[in-house]
């Protein structure tokens, strides 16, 4: 089993440890979303990710609370929605309220505004409630290269992150180097549900490590230097799905998990 000590983290610009392998909440609610955020603690995952949109903030931060970890060891990401753009600073701070915590690690605007202009404002104000001092590093998601080029030019500043959906159907590495080249963090997200599991490729190199195709996947992230976010509701998928350190992929495997892309 992994334990949050061999976790490899990213650097940020803001000075945050993003730690590769960390939770996702989306559709956890209520008891389920306070079990599973205990259940990921549990194994070791120090690493929590919602959105307003996601509705379930207050109870991770009712989960993380009563567990008594310290704020400092853990790593929270959550996102606001474009369209509550105008009111940004509103926002933040109800965040901070329902995860019970004074700061964010990471805060994303979940998706690209319509326009333009909307995207470069959204983006100063989340850059103004940084050097506010109430969130260490600020990002996006589901930007295009184009789109984060156009916030760096207006703002000179880059996203520190862009969580993206990916998996190997839809690897591309052109997009991958696209951002190491602007210094950008990528997160995948979605990478199980993107996947069939029961591909016989990803069959055959599972058996090979003795894991299962859905740690190969997860694997397969985090050796193309991909954060990972998992979301699962079973404490055993919750553990496997952190369990992710003591195997690697050899460079042919992860050439014909890439090749997932055109199967
Ligand atoms: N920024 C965005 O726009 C955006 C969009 C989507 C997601 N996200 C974030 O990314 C996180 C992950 O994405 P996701 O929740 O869409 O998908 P995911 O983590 O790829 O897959 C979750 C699904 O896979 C199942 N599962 C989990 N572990 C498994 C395993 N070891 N073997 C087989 N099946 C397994 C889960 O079922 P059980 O719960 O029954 O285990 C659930 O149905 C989200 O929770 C959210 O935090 C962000």
């Amino acid at each position: 089993m992994s334990s949050r000590h061999d976790v490899p983290s990213v650097t940020l610009p803001g000075g945050g440890q993003m730690p590769q392998v960390g939770f996702g909440t989306w559709k956890l609610r209520n008891d389920e979303a306070r079990d599973a955020v205990l259940a990921a603690l549990d194994v070791g995952c120090r690493h929590f990710d919602t959105a307003t949109m996601y509705a379930n903030e207050a109870e991770i931060g009712e989960a993380l609370e009563n567990s008594g970890i310290d704020r400092a060891g853990l790593f929270l990401t959550t996102k606001i929605r474009p369209s509550d753009g105008a009111k940004a600073g509103a926002i933040l701070r109800q965040s901070l309220r329902a995860l019970r915590t004074d700061y964010l690690d990471l805060w994303l605007v979940h998706w690209p505004p319509t326009h333009k202009a909307e995207s470069r404002q959204l983006w100063n104000e989340l850059l103004e409630l940084q050097a506010a001092g109430h969130v260490r590093d600020v990002g996006v998601s589901n930007y295009s290269l184009s789109e984060l080029d156009d916030l760096t030019r207006s703002s000179g500043q880059t996203p520190a992150v862009n969580q993206i959906d990916w998996g190997p159907s839809l690897y591309d590495a052109g997009v991958l180097a696209g951002h190491a080249e602007r210094g950008i963090a990528v997160e995948g997200y979605s990478g199980l549900k993107n996947t069939n599991l029961d591909d016989p490729v990803l069959a055959k190199i599972a058996a090979a490590h003795g894991v299962t195709p859905a740690q190969v996947v997860l694997r397969w992230h985090l050796d193309h230097n991909i954060t990972v976010i998992p979301k699962s509701a079973s404490p055993e998928r919750i553990a496997a799905n952190f369990d992710l350190l003591g195997f690697t992929l050899t460079p042919d495997e992860m050439t014909s998990i890439d090749g997932a892309a055109g199967r």
